[in-house]
């Protein structure tokens, strides 16, 4: 992780994104607080505002630039070939009580469903975390309920209401959601902890059948190769 000021630079959490990284294809995520931003860090303020007044049109303009430029909020954007701002989670943050209030989230138009709105959510957590947050919460549009639920996202609100009360904003036609942020979860690599996981679960299976055949189950593109031959 590298660092400069106002800004901190995490490297790319799956193995192909590294060598996309590598070969220029998607930048690095950045992380940075606003409080300290340099000239760098502004300019990607500017774009991630930009990105929000975008696709955040029911929100008033004035009202984002305020909030993304103010000093208890922090950012983590998603930059690809180092230059254009495809993602990006603006928080409020309560280090006090350690919840961190997601304000903003957004992918650009012509780049969702590509994962990016997962990866972006995976950096703001990991930076959530390396802050001292514990949890975050959030009023989710109703069209994104279901990007938040697969994010981890719960509407069961289980931290006590003192600490969050008052503090968060809630907005008409919106549902409150909560996400604990666990100690441990290594939410920058997830995929290869998962695969690491399945292959250990395999060769234990496997010791257990004694040496007959085992089978995996066959992958999605196969079922679907058969099905039309
Ligand atoms: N409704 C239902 N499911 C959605 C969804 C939506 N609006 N947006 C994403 N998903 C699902 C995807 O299908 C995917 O599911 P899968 O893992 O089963 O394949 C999962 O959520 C993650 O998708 P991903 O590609 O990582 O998300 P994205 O890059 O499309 O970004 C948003 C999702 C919501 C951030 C993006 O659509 C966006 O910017 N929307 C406009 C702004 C907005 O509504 N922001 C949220 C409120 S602040």
């Amino acid at each position: 992780m590298n660092s400069t000021a106002g800004q901190v630079e995490y490297g790319a959490d799956t193995p192909k994104m590294e060598s996309q990284t590598q070969t220029g294809e998607l930048g690095a995520y950045t992380t940075f607080r606003t409080e300290d931003a340099g000239e760098q860090s502004l300019a990607l303020l500017t774009s991630v505002k930009n990105l929000f007044v975008r696709q955040l049109p029911y929100m008033p303009r004035e009202y984002i630039t305020r909030l993304v430029f103010d000093r208890n909020h922090h950012s983590v954007v998603c930059v690809k070939n180092r230059v254009q701002v495809v993602a990006g989670i603006t928080m409020r943050v309560f280090l006090e009580t350690g919840l961190g209030e997601i304000a903003f989230c957004a992918v650009d138009a012509n780049e969702q469903v590509r994962g990016y709105g997962t990866r972006i959510m995976n950096h703001a957590k990991d930076y959530a975390r390396s802050i001292g947050l514990h949890f975050f919460l959030t009023y989710a549009d109703n069209q994104a309920i279901e990007y938040f639920r697969k994010q981890g996202f719960s509407d069961v609100i289980t931290v006590p209401k003192e600490r969050w009360k008052d503090r968060i904003k809630d907005y008409r036609g919106s549902t409150p959601m909560e996400f604990i942020i666990r100690p441990n979860t290594p939410y920058l690599n997830l995929s290869d902890v998962i695969s690491t996981q399945k292959l250990k679960l395999m060769e234990k299976a496997q010791q257990f059948t004694n040496g007959a055949n085992f089978y995996s189950t066959p992958k999605r593109g196969q079922i679907w190769k058969e099905m039309i031959l």
